[in-house]
């Protein structure tokens, strides 16, 4: 069930202190990939709530880099489309772009022009919610896009920085909290 396959995710999951700066805890999932039924109940439960949820999805969107490793199983599963959201200076063509804040630094996120179509319904995949400033530029870029954001998707959510807070009216829903 459920509660089995949360307990084998959160199994695979390792702490690293002060990585990569002094003072973060830093929440390694490389375990959760190298375990192919880890890796399944993530994608499982992922599946799960979105068919529980009755989202209507057209399309995954995925956060670089961690969340390019789940997004397009997903997809896959869901059978629908994934997009990347880069960082900037990475995807050829015309591109939108935003800035945005990080737990240890600052960062630009950028999408292809025509990654969405005006309409479509987004969900939109990452490893980890921190503070959530990467989240929150990948719903500008949907907006920008004019996708209908339908929410996001994390393994872990990091509770003590309220990254959720900052992304309503959005809604985040995370496998594991910290
Ligand atoms: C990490 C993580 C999330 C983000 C969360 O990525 O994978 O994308 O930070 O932090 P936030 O909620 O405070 O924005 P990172 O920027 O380290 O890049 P990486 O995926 O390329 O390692
Ligand atoms: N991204 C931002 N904060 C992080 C953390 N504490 N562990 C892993 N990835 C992160």
């Amino acid at each position: 069930g459920s509660e089995g396959k949360l307990q084998l995710v959160h199994r695979h999951i390792r702490a690293f202190p002060d990585f990569p700066k002094k003072g973060i805890l830093f929440r390694d999932i490389c375990p959760i990939l190298k375990s192919p039924a880890a890796l399944t109940a993530v994608i499982d439960l992922f599946e799960e709530r979105v068919r529980s949820h009755h989202l209507q999805v057209d399309l995954i969107v995925g956060l670089d880099a961690r969340g390019f490793l789940f997004g397009p199983l997903l997809a896959q599963r869901l059978g629908v489309g994934f997009v990347l959201v880069r960082k900037k200076g990475k995807l050829p063509g015309p591109t939108t772009c935003v800035k945005y804040d990080l737990e240890y630094g600052t960062a630009e996120a950028e999408t292809q022009e025509d990654a969405v179509a005006p309409g479509q319904k987004v969900l939109i995949i990452d490893d980890l919610l921190a503070t959530g400033g990467t989240l929150y530029a990948a719903c500008e870029l949907m907006k920008k896009q004019q996708a209908q954001i339908q929410g996001c998707m994390v393994i872990i959510e990091l509770k003590d920085l309220n990254g959720a807070d900052r992304l309503k009216p959005h809604s985040v829903f995370s496998l594991l909290q910290y």
